[in-house]
């Protein structure tokens, strides 16, 4: 199948990045759209995500941050596994009204895409599922995520297979390998969202800048 399929399996992957996706989503919450989908679809990112991530950490009190967190499902998975210390940060405020309580420390509205309003060396983990897809946050984030987080911190996030190569994010990988910003602990596909065709690659790279 070629990537271009894989584009238009899904609605939101037609957007451009921005005002389009934002509106997409604060609509996809009304009456609890985007998590009932999820159910129906068999969306597996959020568990998948957050069991390597766990594998690789042995305190459950690090500071992380779960980019583009939407409604709160890779929260919740966190929180199962022990996690007690995330905040969450996404574009869309509805998604953010129906983050359930007591998940997050701090629950604040971001746009990936721009230069974050956030410390260097703040965080001890970063997830980041389902965001790096087709119209939604580009490679170049990937350098904040670096910047925000401490030395050793592990980032666990998926791409979508149909942008990899398409939007550079093979090209960054490289880059901050090569600049020795992190090295790569796992790269392998997940289903994610396996029931429409759709997977990603699932990375887990640790700092060492
Ligand atoms: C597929 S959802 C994934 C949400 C959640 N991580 C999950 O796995 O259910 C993608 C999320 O990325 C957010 N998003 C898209 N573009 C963004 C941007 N530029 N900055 C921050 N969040 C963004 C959307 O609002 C949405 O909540």
């Amino acid at each position: 199948m070629s990537q271009k399929d894989i584009g238009n399996k899904i609605p939101i992957y037609k957007l451009k990045a921005g005002k389009e996706v934002e509106e997409y989503y604060d609509e996809w919450t009304v009456e609890n759209k985007y998590d009932k989908d999820m159910v129906d679809w068999k969306y597996s990112g959020p568990q998948e995500t957050v069991n390597l991530f766990e594998k690789h950490i042995s305190q459950k009190n690090i500071k992380i941050l779960d980019a583009g967190c939407g409604t709160g499902l890779v929260g919740v998975e966190l929180k199962k596994k022990g996690f007690t210390n995330i905040d969450g940060a996404d574009f869309s405020q509805k998604m953010l009204d129906l983050v359930p309580q007591k998940i997050y420390k701090n629950l604040f509205k971001i746009n990936l895409n721009q230069k974050v309003n956030i410390n260097d060396n703040t965080y001890e983990g970063i997830t980041c599922v389902g965001t790096f897809t087709f119209g939604h946050v580009y490679p170049q984030a990937l350098d904040e995520m670096v910047r925000i987080c401490k030395i050793k911190s592990l980032i666990c996030f998926t791409i979508n297979i149909g942008i990899y190569e398409e939007y550079g994010f093979d090209k960054k990988i490289k880059e901050l390998e090569d600049n020795n910003s992190w090295k790569i602990i796992k790269f392998f596909k997940s289903n994610y969202i396996a029931s429409k065709g759709v997977n990603a690659w699932l990375v887990l790279a640790q700092v060492i800048k």
